[in-house]
């Protein structure tokens, strides 16, 4: 369950994708700036419409399924009242209006213990901070509060009637005792959260509930099938590309940018700017950059001037094809992608998106290709800090749509400087979820022998020579562009 869509993907033992559906949401809607709101019903009715054409494209029925997994955009705030209706809109992800209640909780809990308590600093991207805000500025909507969860866990509570979550999408609420991955009893009482409100937790691979007859009549599924509980979609993702041993490493261009390394303990980066989460896999972590606005730079381009001339082929296939008519580097022109202000590495929700270096001699191509570039940039300021930390990274996994591109998957391998992968079913998080729920119908005896028996590479990219060096020059030039600019932005 994404932010742009909802896929449901039907994969079989062997690890072969034989069914499969998307339903677009409505976008989110961006009433002020820096604000991202979705409305939860419209993720569940999204799946009652996917369901049942995923099930039909297979030639299935709903008793062939032999569990249901999860996975989903993370952080969203999703509150109910208690007869379990939506209270008000959720605080999706990318929205970054709590920057007050992040300084606030800092002063009053201290940095260093948010570090210590949760793993990570407090930052508007997370949970919590959404519930402070919504506490703070609708304090009728909050007096009507009796639940909350996480977006992919507004669909399972509509699937089964539950409220639960997982280990890894618990972490980006602010609220895990991620180390020892319970919820943490300090942060709840530090911000006066009621721990009834919280769904119960669960490792990705257990099975925590069942699909109730209500929600068998309108998805077409049986009453009955059991339900693992997934994990968000970072770690749903990494999953699904087979990232679950340390030196493992993935670089997912979605609407976000995520570049992921799995862990075996904990990594912490002092200054937060990775997240520290835990893994879909029992006793595993998991530590991830997060460029808040990858693949959206490229759909706000498009949205906003164009895919060129409609001769019936996918519009991003258009601009990228447009892209590769400009030469590695586009002549010294930089995109930073801080549509959404950003995270890795400089967790600033003020950060704002640049285009730097415009001659009159550059042309629309250029634009196209600074930004499939400057995204990258932004990816490599991860694996720069996990440089920093240590952090090994032996093979790098493309995911999501720049793994898609060809032209997006030679950037990445220039930009990184490193040999990259794309694995053969490139079902990203929708396929992690299912592998989970593989598991938890006893399929395979763990996440790591899923993994192991399905997933497969199918291409491997050389970095060129020339670019690499072209493009480290720019990497150079892009990396002083955000100090360059912060003040003109600051508030
Ligand atoms: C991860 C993150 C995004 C969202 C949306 O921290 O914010 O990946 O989950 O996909």
């Amino acid at each position: 369950m994404g932010t742009g869509g909802t896929r449901v993907l039907i994969v079989d033992r062997d690890g072969r994708v034989v069914g499969s559906a998307t339903q677009e949401h409505v976008p989110f809607a961006s009433p002020q700036v820096g604000w991202a709101e979705q409305q939860p019903d419209d993720w569940w009715t999204a799946c009652t419409m996917a369901v049942p054409r995923a099930l039909q494209s297979a030639g299935l029925r709903g008793d062939d399924i032999a569990c249901l997994g999860f996975s989903g955009q993370m952080h969203g705030a999703v509150m109910l009242d208690e007869s379990g209706r939506v209270v008000r809109p959720a605080l999706i992800w990318c929205d970054v209006r709590t920057d007050r209640q992040c300084r606030e909780l800092t002063e009053k809990i201290g940095a260093e213990r948010i570090i210590q308590l949760t793993c990570n600093p407090a930052l508007a991207n997370f949970t919590l901070t959404k519930f402070l805000w919504v506490r703070e500025n609708e304090p009728e909507n909050w007096k009507r509060v009796r639940s909350v969860m996480l977006p992919k866990d507004y669909v399972r509570y509509q699937l089964t009637g539950d409220r639960a979550t997982d280990m890894a999408d618990a972490s980006g609420t602010l609220l895990l005792d991620v180390a020892n991955r319970r919820w943490s009893s300090e942060m709840l009482e530090a911000t006066e959260i009621d721990r009834a409100l919280l769904p119960a937790l669960y490792e990705s691979p257990d099975i925590c509930g069942k699909v109730s007859a209500g929600a068998a009549e309108v998805t077409g599924l049986k009453a009955g099938t059991p339900v693992v509980a997934g994990a968000g979609d970072q770690a749903a993702g990494a999953t699904g590309m087979g990232i679950v041993t340390p030196g493992a490493v993935s670089a997912t261009i979605g609407t976000s940018g995520v570049v992921f390394a799995a862990t075996d303990a904990p990594a912490l980066d002092r200054q937060g700017r990775l997240h520290t989460f835990c893994h879909a896999i029992p006793g595993r972590w998991h530590v991830m950059g997060v460029t808040q606005a990858a693949g959206l730079s490229l759909r706000w381009f498009r949205d906003q001037f164009g895919a060129g001339r409609d001769d019936g082929r996918d519009a991003y296939e258009r601009l990228t094809e447009e892209a590769a008519t400009a030469p590695p580097g586009c002549k010294g022109l930089l995109w930073t992608p801080y549509l959404m202000g950003e995270r890795t590495p400089h967790l600033d929700p003020h950060a704002r998106g640049a285009l730097v270096g415009l001659t009159a001699s550059h042309k629309r191509a250029d634009v196209i290709r600074a930004i499939l570039e400057g995204v990258a940039f932004s990816l490599r300021d991860s694996f720069s800090i996990f440089s920093e930390m240590n952090v090994p990274v032996k093979s790098v996994r493309l995911g999501g749509g720049g793994a898609r591109s060809a032209l997006w998957r030679q950037i990445q391998a220039d930009v990184y400087g490193h040999e990259v992968e794309v694995v053969e079913a490139e079902e990203g998080a929708a396929y992690g979820a299912a592998l989970l729920a593989g598991v938890g119908a006893g399929m395979w005896a763990s996440v790591d022998e899923a993994c192991a028996s399905v997933v497969r590479v199918a291409k491997r990219v050389r970095p060129e020579a020339e670019a690499v060096a072209t493009l480290n020059q720019n990497y150079a030039a892009y990396r002083r562009v955000y100090g360059a600019t912060r003040e003109i932005f600051a508030c």
